[in-house]
């Protein structure tokens, strides 16, 4: 769904969009107002109501994606034209302003606004771009049976441990007790632990010919290859989780916020009519 839709029903909400916004701006070119254009002419306030019902519209979709039964429309005609209406909006609601910009309250909902928009484009991106990745990376497992795997490997390797000299035994332990995974924000997106002790652990053991016979040695070192291998992907995994979390976090309480200034904007416009 999601890499068709930009180009879902042969573009029609582009179509839509793009005629919606030659419309709002061969308007604007020939509205020729006694004062400055500005949001409080017939035309500002027509592009106005047309901005704010778009605005309520797009902050609708987060329901209507929630909603299974009873819905109009299918999600996929929401989704694109969420995506081509949004960007629409931008045109509209700048030339409602007139290019009227000030350290005022409708100047911050135009703000508001451009951040639900710019994060938006960043959201896209992503939904098209990490379905396929994230499954590519899992190889057709779940994270659950990545980590599952991973502590299969690490009562592998505390056995051999026992068997090894100490300072071979140390990093193996060490490697199965002070492996991290995910951790604060930074560290998972990040995507990596260039500290990790798992690779600290098979780069000892690959070069460190001591203290343990030749076929426990080639053990170690397929164990911990696999478990580095199990490690990048878990962390990647979580890195693209993460990055959808942030960008929701944004999308939708800047929206909230939206709406609210919208309606700020719009009480404050006609307190001082
Ligand atoms: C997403 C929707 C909207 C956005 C982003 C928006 C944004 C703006 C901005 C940036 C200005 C320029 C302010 C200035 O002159 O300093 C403005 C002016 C204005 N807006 Fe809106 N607006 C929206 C919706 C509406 C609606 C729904 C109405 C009323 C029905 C409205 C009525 C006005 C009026 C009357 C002005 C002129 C205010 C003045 O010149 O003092 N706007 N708007
Ligand atoms: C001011 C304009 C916009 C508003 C108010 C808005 C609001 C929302 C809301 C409420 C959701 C639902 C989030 C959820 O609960 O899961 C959403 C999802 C989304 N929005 Fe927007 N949005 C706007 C503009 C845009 C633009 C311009 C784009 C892309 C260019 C965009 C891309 C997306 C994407 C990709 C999703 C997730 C789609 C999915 O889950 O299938 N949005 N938006």
């Amino acid at each position: 769904m999601h890499e068709s839709l930009l180009i879902y029903r042969n573009m029609r909400y582009l179509k839509w969009s793009l005629a919606l916004v030659a419309i709002a701006c061969g308007l604007y070119i020939f509205h020729t107002p006694i004062e400055e254009p500005n949001g409080g002419t017939w035309l500002g306030y027509t592009l106005g109501t047309i901005a704010a019902g778009i605005m309520f519209w797009l902050s609708w979709y987060g329901a209507r994606k929630r909603s299974y039964g009873g819905a109009t429309g299918r999600l996929e005609d929401w989704a694109s034209a969420h995506v081509y209406l949004g960007l629409a909006l931008v045109f509209i609601s700048t030339l409602h302003s007139g290019f009227q910009y000030g350290l005022n309250i409708h100047t911050l909902l135009y703000v508001l606004m451009m951040i639900v928009v710019i994060s938006g484009v960043f959201g896209l991106y992503f939904y098209m771009r990490f379905p396929r990745l994230l499954a590519e990376n899992r190889r057709g497992l779940t994270t659950d049976m990545m980590l599952n795997q991973i502590a299969d490997l690490d009562r592998d390797l505390r056995k051999h441990a026992l068997s090894l000299g100490d300072e071979s035994a140390h990093i193996v332990l060490n490697a199965v007790q002070n492996t991290r995974i995910g951790g604060n924000i930074s560290r998972q997106l990040s995507g990596k632990d260039v500290d990790c002790p798992t690779s600290a652990a098979r780069r000892f053991v690959e070069q460190f010919e001591g203290g343990h016979d030749e076929s426990t040695r080639r053990q170690l070192v397929t164990r911990l290859t696999k478990k580095e291998d199990l490690l990048g992907r878990v962390r990647k995994d979580i890195k693209l989780r993460c990055l959808l979390q942030i960008w929701l976090f944004v999308h939708v309480p800047f929206t909230f916020a939206t709406l609210a200034a919208l309606i700020a904007h719009v009480i404050v416009v006609f307190y001082y009519w």
